[in-house]
């Protein structure tokens, strides 16, 4: 069987998820990785990939990973502001590409990535693990059921205070790609905008910058039209929160840990006048691995993408709005 030979690009944080879901993954498996800082991807494969130190090759810098004809798809985790540029050449390289939230933080640059990725006949996707969970579709499934009736109201919730060694992820200005908004950000906004049938028409943000221009926290609102609204709140210096709440005419769903379940039970509490409370558990799953067997599966099956191109441009187009907000302080139509 045809497996996806897959490399990372940058030797991230986030690699302790993605590479044992892409070496534990039946349609692909893991080659490279790359980091532009000296033995920082030997590092990393040492830390969370012990075993696989002989068969990953670790680079120094980009370009040979880029080039290598031996290379299907390519995971990036860059900093925000650096997707576009690695992913266009990793594209025009013939790669299919998983790129992480954001796809990039201009929405002219997510119309660059998925044009190139037509004319090169390749994937994109942005890295939004959590709808892999099969919480997310429980969720779509109570809200399309009509219980609640229909949705007129979302509120998110993503913080937790940053640590020291993680402030070069807030030592530039957001519109630079640095802080919450671009961050933490994607996750909530994503989340309230999977709720609703409509696009935004228009949003607000507040924020508290720090001495560089990045978000420490934000708080914002996203309005649906047709009285339908949701209200968001991030923050690197408050407690953690990974919740979200929907309500409708009918009735009232949370969700007290939707982006990291990791691995505890997802919990999905619901109520309606006829109903009464109810709680759900989800069993537990690793929406890690679930996003690599599904964009392995989409490549080598040509099977359809759960987050669509047009999908990615609306998330652009809302956070680019709402830091059009947070600077002018108004109000910004989409
Ligand atoms: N961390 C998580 O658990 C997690 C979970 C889900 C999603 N994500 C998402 O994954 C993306 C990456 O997050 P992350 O937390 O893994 O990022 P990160 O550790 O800050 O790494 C991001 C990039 O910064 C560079 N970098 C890493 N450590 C650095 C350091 N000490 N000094 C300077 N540069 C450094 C790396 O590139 P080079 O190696 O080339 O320098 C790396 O690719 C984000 O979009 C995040 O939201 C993260």
């Amino acid at each position: 069987m045809k497996k996806i030979s897959w490399a990372i690009l940058g030797a991230a944080r986030v690699n302790e998820k993605l590479i044992p879901a892409i070496i534990n993954s039946k349609q692909g498996e893991l080659v490279a990785i790359g980091s532009r800082r000296k033995n920082a991807a030997e590092e990393c494969v040492k830390k969370y990939a012990q075993e696989y130190t002989e068969s990953i090759k670790c680079h120094t810098g980009f370009e040979l990973i880029l080039n290598s004809m031996e290379i299907d798809a390519i995971y990036i985790p860059l900093s925000n502001e650096e997707h576009t540029e690695t992913a266009l050449r990793a594209i025009n390289n013939k790669k299919h590409v998983l790129i992480e939230k954001p796809m990039a933080i201009k929405s002219q640059e997510v119309g660059l990535l998925i044009d190139a990725a037509k004319r090169n006949n390749v994937r994109i996707m942005e890295g939004f693990m959590y709808v892999f969970h099969p919480q997310f579709d429980r969720i779509q499934n109570i809200i399309n059921s009509s219980i609640l009736g229909e949705i007129n109201y979302a509120h998110s919730m993503f913080s937790f205070p940053i640590q020291a060694a993680r402030h070069y992820r807030i030592n530039r200005a957001i519109k630079n790609g640095g802080g919450a908004l671009w961050d933490i950000g994607p996750y909530a906004i994503h989340t309230i905008r999977s709720c609703f049938k409509e696009n935004p028409i228009r949003v607000y943000g507040q924020s508290k910058l720090n001495e560089h221009g990045a978000d420490i926290s934000t708080t914002g609102m996203i309005d649906f039209g047709l009285n339908k609204k949701a209200t968001f709140d991030i923050s690197f210096e408050c407690v953690r929160r990974s919740e979200f709440e929907v309500f409708g005419k009918n009735g009232r769903l949370k969700c007290p840990l939707v982006w990291q379940p990791d691995n505890l039970p997802a919990k999905i509490i619901y109520s309606t006048e006829k109903s009464g409370l109810k709680e759900e558990v989800v069993p537990t799953a690793n929406h890690f691995d679930l996003e690599i067997d599904h964009f392995n599966a989409a490549i080598i099956q040509d099977k359809k993408l759960k987050l669509s191109s047009e999908d990615a441009i609306w998330n652009s187009k809302t956070l680019e709005a709402i830091q059009k907000s947070i600077l002018t302080k108004e109000w910004v139509t989409l």
